[in-house]
């Protein structure tokens, strides 16, 4: 069963976003500066739009921790939405306030508003697109660094690092692609790596389905927006090389089974065999653009632009800023199903 749960709630515009984490054991240390930190680093990276200047993002904790502790029930953050103000009447949860003003009825290709208006019978695209947003991987950034607290009490940490933007494979050349892109009024998408170290052996499980862990960070890296596949190790190269060269061999030093190559990333069977952890993700191209794609319009069923609102030109480095938190959700969750107890002591005392 899992152990480590969380919810998260908000609209794009909203008041607020909000989480709830069930499963924290007691004792843990919730140190509220990493979670900003950790907050400020998926607002930053080159290529961002006009909302991430708008917003600073800062937590607040109002369950669950009490004097830096867990306290072992669940805990609430909340990122207050700054831009709530300008919006108030627009997001109004009250009848009597009903406007609509910023309704819009052209679809997005590329974007969640067509299913979605028909999936809920709402009529204006603003209903889906301000949850389908990404500016709900906030919450889950401030959930993902709770994780992180957990598993660096076991020396357990990730990170991450852009491999590739557009046709850009050298870090130097990032800024430049995305400069181009953004004066030709379209949009970029990349590769990212995420790597998590000192896992130790068998999380996760090879005997059912949904125990295998490979196939549940799959699950979490591929649920964020705009992420379009996720492979494990050299998983995007496993067609064409063979076991010889795909496979790491074994050997022993000094009386332990060591690795000399990694192509696994850190998963044999869906559990971690003591190797780093690497996650690698493709990230497609920002779908609003300034030089609009065709679309059809809902209210008429007639061809026109789609519709453009403030908007990002590239966001793969906030995209691995996202995958590393739901990366740590998922270990934190295996962790504790492994070494789980009440309290960060039974832990400590079951993981040793
Ligand atoms: C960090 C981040 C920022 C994003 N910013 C934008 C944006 O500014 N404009 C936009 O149209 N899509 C943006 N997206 C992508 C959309 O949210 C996403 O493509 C859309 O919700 C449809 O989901 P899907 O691509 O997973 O099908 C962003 C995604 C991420 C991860």
């Amino acid at each position: 069963m899992q152990k480590f749960r969380f919810l998260t709630a908000g609209e794009s515009h909203g008041k607020a976003l909000t989480a709830i984490i069930e499963g924290v054991p007691a004792g843990f240390s919730i140190d509220e500066d990493f979670i900003n930190e950790e907050l400020k680093r998926r607002q930053s990276g080159y290529g961002r739009g006009g909302r991430m200047k708008i917003e600073t993002d800062r937590v607040e904790i109002t369950s669950g921790v009490r004097f830096g502790k867990t306290l072992g029930s669940p805990i609430t953050l909340v990122i207050k939405n700054k831009d709530f103000e300008n919006w108030q009447k627009i997001m109004s949860v009250y009848a009597e306030d009903f406007t609509d003003e910023k309704s819009f009825t052209t679809c997005r290709p590329g974007h969640a508003d067509m299913a979605g208006a028909v999936k809920y019978g709402h009529k204006d695209l603003r209903n889906i697109l301000e949850r389908s947003s990404a500016r709900q991987t906030a919450i889950e950034v401030a959930v993902g660094a709770v994780a992180k607290l957990i598993l660096k009490e076991f020396g357990i940490e990730g990170t991450s690092r852009v491999l590739q933007i557009g046709s850009a494979v050298n870090e130097a050349d990032f800024q430049a692609e995305i400069d181009r892109a953004k004066e030709e009024g379209i949009t970029l998408g990349g590769r990212f790596e995420v790597i998590f170290k000192n896992l130790p052996v068998g999380l996760g499980s090879f005997v059912h389905y949904d125990r295998k862990l490979d196939g549940k960070i799959a699950q979490m890296v591929m649920s964020i927006p705009a992420v379009k596949s996720v492979s494990i190790g050299d998983g995007e190269i496993a067609h064409k090389v063979s076991g010889r060269e795909f496979h790491d061999e074994m050997f022993i030093e000094n009386g332990k089974i060591v690795r000399k190559t990694n192509h696994a990333g850190g998963l044999e069977g869906g559990m971690t065999n003591g190797e780093d952890l690497v996650v690698r993700a493709n990230m497609k191209p920002i779908p609003t653009m300034r030089s609009s794609l065709n679309t059809v319009d809902l209210s008429t069923l007639t061809e026109t632009a789609a519709h453009f609102e403030r908007s990002d030109t590239c966001a793969v480095e906030a995209c691995a800023v996202i995958a590393e938190a739901r990366i740590a959700c998922a270990l934190a969750d295996e962790f504790l199903i492994k070494f789980g107890g009440d309290s960060l002591k039974e832990i400590k005392r079951n993981a040793h």
